[in-house]
């Protein structure tokens, strides 16, 4: 029987190979044959991960467009019945928006582990910048994902983002028009986001996130101990060429990845399940309200992926200053890998000063983003001008901090090399 089945499935592949032989090399270049560094810890799930959540976002992306109407006059009421009537809708909604905040989640650790370990120094600035504009492309998704249910905050927060862009001298009024398609946020703007979200966003997103992996699988990753495997010995049980500190990512880390994806999405379905709001920072109240251009909310801000910005943008008095500074926050990232001059790429190897700046780094990430969400008072706002300062500080000193200090000695081999 087993033969007999062996048989069919070489029959089967033997065809297909005949019709399309570069399948099978492509499978061996990306997946079996492909020699990643065997000491990959916790931080290597989340590019994986985020490959899970993509794929989330695209199937219960295609499911609610079956129900969902584009338009300002039932796009709300047509999310309240794929909530209550249409057969497990509220699980596909929660599933969705649960899987926006989860994407950001995992994106931004997938990022922190990049500036940890120098993934994006040389030869991987090409992986980096892919990376950085995925991040772009997925912004712009989320925003114009949470102005589609046209709640309260997805009302007014479209109206306070667009209306950023009227800060730019000159061409502003025309830019806010052109985005809206209408003097005002309405029908015009939820129909083109809806295009631009369902359709043509997530095709480059797709396209961007191709291009990623295949940058990266040039060039081979990066690891916790950033040791080029590639320079070190050859030779491993698999191959007399491969580099010896290289495993066969399947399946080795399709393994690792598995079990991975399955401790996340117990995470995953415990929030769908239980907290599905989280609070008010996966779905903000005011979002169950529908959209009415007459009554503004008490307190409009964006939701968590977007504060940390936010708080810098509102910590600048002057509008164009702020936004100019919003936007730099993000436009700064692109450069790491030129700004970031020291020798040795991870953290482990680096000095003491380093790990310092990183950590103030990530704490100060995380207290302006909950900076954004509050209301703003002058201590606020103080201490948001303060990080904001120290943000920039960090990516425009780097030229000069990260020469400076001992560094350890990088081994030979990856640490993990019995
Ligand atoms: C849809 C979003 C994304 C997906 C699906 C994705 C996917 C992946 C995957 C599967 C890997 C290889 C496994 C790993 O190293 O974890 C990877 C590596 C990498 N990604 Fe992403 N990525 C995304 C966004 C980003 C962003 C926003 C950045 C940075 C701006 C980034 C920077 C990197 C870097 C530098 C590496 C190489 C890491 C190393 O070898 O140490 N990625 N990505």
């Amino acid at each position: 029987m087993s033969n007999l089945i062996t048989r069919a499935i070489e029959g089967v592949t033997g065809w297909v190979n005949d019709r399309a032989p570069a399948l099978v090399p492509m499978y061996r270049k990306h997946m079996s044959e492909y020699y990643a560094p065997k000491n990959f810890n916790l931080w290597y799930y989340f590019g994986s991960l985020a490959l899970l959540v993509l794929v989330n976002q695209i199937v219960t992306g295609i499911f609610l467009t079956m129900h969902y109407k584009p338009s300002a006059a039932e796009a709300f009421a047509s999310v309240e019945y794929i909530m209550r009537d249409v057969e497990w809708g509220w699980l596909i909604r929660y599933m969705h928006s649960t899987g926006a905040s989860m994407f950001f989640v995992v994106v931004y650790l997938h990022m922190f582990r990049g500036l940890i370990y120098g993934s994006y120094q040389k030869p991987r600035e090409l992986v980096w910048i892919l990376g950085m504009l995925i991040f772009l492309v997925l912004m712009a998704e989320a925003f114009m994902g949470y102005v589609l249910p046209w709640g309260q905050m997805s009302y007014w927060g479209a109206q306070v983002i667009i209306n950023l862009f009227g800060a730019i001298p000159v061409v502003g009024t025309g830019l806010t028009e052109w985005i809206r398609g209408d003097y005002l946020v309405s029908d015009a703007t939820l129909n083109r986001f809806f295009a631009l979200h369902v359709i043509a966003l997530p095709l480059v997103l797709l396209l961007l996130v191709v291009l990623h992996l295949g940058a990266l699988h040039e060039v081979g990753s990066n690891n916790p101990d950033g040791v080029e495997i590639k320079k070190g010995p050859k030779g491993n049980r698999w191959s007399p060429t491969a580099p010896a500190d290289g495993i066969p990512f399947h399946p080795y880390y399709t393994v690792k990845d598995l079990f991975g994806a399955g401790f996340f999405l117990i995470i995953f379905a415990f929030i769908v399940f239980f907290a599905p709001t989280m609070g008010g920072w996966f779905l903000e109240w005011d979002n169950f309200v529908k959209a009415d251009p007459l009554v503004t909310p008490e307190h409009i801000k964006p939701v968590w992926y977007f504060t940390p910005f936010y708080a810098m943008l509102r910590a600048i008095p002057d509008k164009l200053m702020g936004v100019m500074v919003m936007g730099g926050a993000v436009i700064i990232l692109f450069g790491l890998p030129w700004l970031d001059r020291s020798p040795v790429k991870s953290i482990r190897y680096r000095p003491l000063l380093h790990k310092v700046l990183v950590a103030i780094f990530a704490v100060g990430f995380v207290i302006l983003g909950w900076l954004g969400a509050q209301s703003g008072s002058d201590t606020q706002k103080l201490v948001a001008q303060i990080l904001t300062a120290y943000y920039f500080a960090f990516f425009i000193f780097m030229p000069f901090w990260s020469r400076m200090g001992q560094f350890k000695a990088v081994p030979e081999r990856v640490t993990t090399h019995d």
